[in-house]
């Protein structure tokens, strides 16, 4: 049971950084000016798959740590930073979804999403590096 979230946590972070790299060619092409195809319906997929992945593999380790180790937030920062991680989850979900449905050329509202998701990446990229530490603790490997 243990493992469920670490798992969840991983798989979603790899689907962000494929996302992160599709999207890096939407913002050379919007910002600097660089004739790149993007490839919207992929990017839009592997930005799913990450959200959505993290969003349920946050609940999966509050839910987890509770039932495993008796309490709400028990770790020193890995659960306070993985909260912290859900506005930006939403943000991102919200901001990706509105630039889906209304196609329009635009250059603000996508560098603030991308913004958004490079900042939750970072953050899912310390958390991985905590929660491996931890995980580590944990099972005594
Ligand atoms: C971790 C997940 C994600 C990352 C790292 C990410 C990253 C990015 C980046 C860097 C850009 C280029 C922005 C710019 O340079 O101005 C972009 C654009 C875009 N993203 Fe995402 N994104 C993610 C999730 C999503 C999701 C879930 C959706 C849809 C539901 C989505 C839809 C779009 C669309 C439609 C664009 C193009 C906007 C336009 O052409 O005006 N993204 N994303
Ligand atoms: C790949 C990277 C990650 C690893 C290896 C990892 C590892 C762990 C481990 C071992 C636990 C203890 C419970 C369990 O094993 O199910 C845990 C709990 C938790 N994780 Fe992660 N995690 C990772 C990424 C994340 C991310 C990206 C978030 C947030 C979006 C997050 C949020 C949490 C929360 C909120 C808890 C509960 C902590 C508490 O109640 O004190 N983790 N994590």
């Amino acid at each position: 049971m243990l493992l469920i979230h670490p798992v969840l946590q991983l798989l979603a972070t790899l689907a962000a950084l494929y996302a992160l790299w599709l999207g890096w060619s939407r913002f050379r092409s919007l910002h600097l000016g660089a004739a790149v195809r993007f490839q919207r319906p992929r990017h839009i997929l592997a930005g799913k798959a990450a959200l959505i992945l993290l969003l349920l593999g946050l609940a999966s380790g509050l839910v987890t740590v509770r039932l495993a180790m008796g309490g709400w937030l028990v770790s020193e920062t890995h659960g306070p930073v993985g909260l912290a991680c859900l506005p930006l989850i939403l943000l991102g979900l919200a901001s990706g979804l509105y630039l889906q449905r209304r196609p329009a050329p635009r250059r603000l509202l996508p560098l603030a999403h991308g913004l958004n998701n490079l900042v939750l990446l970072g953050l899912a990229l310390w958390q991985a590096f905590t929660g491996l530490g931890w995980l580590r603790g944990v099972t005594g490997w």
